[in-house]
């Protein structure tokens, strides 16, 4: 590295020559010298620093000294100088990073292991409730979290101000109050809306499952989040019956709890149901005793051997007004929906004792169902 700019007094096209001759053979040498990164950085120092590398420095001492005439001749060849130094720093570069890969790879090493991550419960339980209503035909839709006013309850039969709304608790955006009210948006308080849009866009008739998150303004706590997931179900045709709404019930929770649970149904109130119902199914804790081992109090029923699992019932007419033109003409089709929790069926169906595990992300919560 013994290259160092010397001083032009000679312009002549020969001299010129000679002297950006001996510079490419210096820096090529350089560059063929080059074996590392760090390598790389100090030749890249050395002849590109802008301040005072050489490309620099030749600059300052060929060109700026350049007598008038010589000036044009001495730029075009500092030029070609500065194009082939750079096609010589990128060489090396190349090589460089050759030889940097074959000095590094160790075949013996142990390759870097990635943890194989697993579905989490929720996830688990969602897919398994939508593969069993998939065996019986429906398919899945879903729709948007941020939801308008219209939607999650004008459609729905909650009319403005009904106090069925503020069994939603729902929370709002801010900063709507200037739009009219069914156009105001909100964080959808449950995946119901969905059968709305589903119903604009497809005629009947349809069988459809809809998983997704809602939100609700409830504190976290051991059975509460204000963040959870539903799956609606909507099934709508001719004829359709509670009859049918309670087969095709008592048949999913079969399939997803064991062939052994029983189902019960209890009257209950939705804007959107009529009648509306609660669906319960035997404790798969007690097995609908109320009691476990040794007479002890069964906690998750409660001991009445029961478990809410969803709520349902058939279609409202006045929400089949709202898409009565795209075929919903309630004197002609009846259906029935449901919609359930799917975090507590997961809290109920492995053992969880508290939801805010599901949420929380801790890595050894989340590998005991890998
Ligand atoms: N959307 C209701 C809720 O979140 C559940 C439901 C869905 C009830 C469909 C009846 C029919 O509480």
């Amino acid at each position: 590295m013994d290259y160092t700019v010397p001083k032009l007094t000679d312009y002549s096209a020969a001299a010129l020559e000679k002297a950006a001759g001996e510079c490419i053979a210096a820096c090529a040498t350089e560059a063929a010298e080059v074996r590392s990164d760090a390598d790389l950085k100090a030749f890249r120092d050395r002849w590109m620093a802008r301040k005072n590398g050489i490309l620099t420095q030749i600059n300052d001492l060929w060109l700026k000294g350049a007598p008038k005439d010589a000036k044009r001749e001495a730029g075009i060849r500092v030029n070609e100088l500065k194009a082939r130094i750079l096609e010589l720093a990128e060489s090396a570069h190349v090589t460089s990073s050759r030889s940097v890969a074959a000095e590094c790879v160790d075949i013996s090493l142990p390759g870097v292991r990635r943890p194989i991550g697993a579905e989490h419960p929720v996830i688990k339980t969602r897919n398994e409730i939508v593969a069993v209503f998939q065996r019986l035909g429906y398919s899945v839709a879903e729709g948007p979290v941020v939801e308008t006013d219209y939607y999650n309850f004008e459609a729905l039969n909650f009319p403005p101000n009904h106090p069925a709304r503020d069994t939603q608790d729902t929370l709002f955006i801010a900063g709507q109050q200037a739009k009219p009210l069914r156009e105001r948006l909100l964080l959808r308080t449950h995946t119901s809306p969905v059968q709305i849009r589903t119903m604009e866009k497809m005629r009947p008739p349809i069988r459809i499952v809809i998983p997704g998150t809602v939100h609700r303004n409830d504190p976290p706590d051991a059975s509460h989040s204000p963040m959870f997931n539903q799956i609606e179900g909507l099934a709508v045709d001719t004829n359709i019956t509670f009859g049918d709404l309670k087969g095709t019930l008592d048949h999913a929770m079969k399939a997803l709890f064991g062939s052994s649970v029983k189902t019960h149904f209890r009257p209950s109130f939705f804007p959107f149901t009529e009648p509306s119902a609660e669906l319960y199914v035997t404790c798969f804790i007690c097995g609908g005793s109320g009691k476990r081992d040794g007479n002890a109090p069964c906690r998750p029923c409660k001991q009445t051997g029961w478990i809410e699992v969803l709520g349902c019932g058939m279609v409202d007419p006045n929400v089949f007004e709202f898409v009565k033109d795209n075929g919903y003409d309630p004197k002609k089709v009846s259906g029935f929906a449901f919609g359930a929790g799917i975090d507590r069926l997961a809290l109920l169906k492995y053992g969880v004792d508290d939801l805010q595990h599901f949420f929380q992300g801790d890595v050894r919560f989340l590998q005991q169902f890998g």
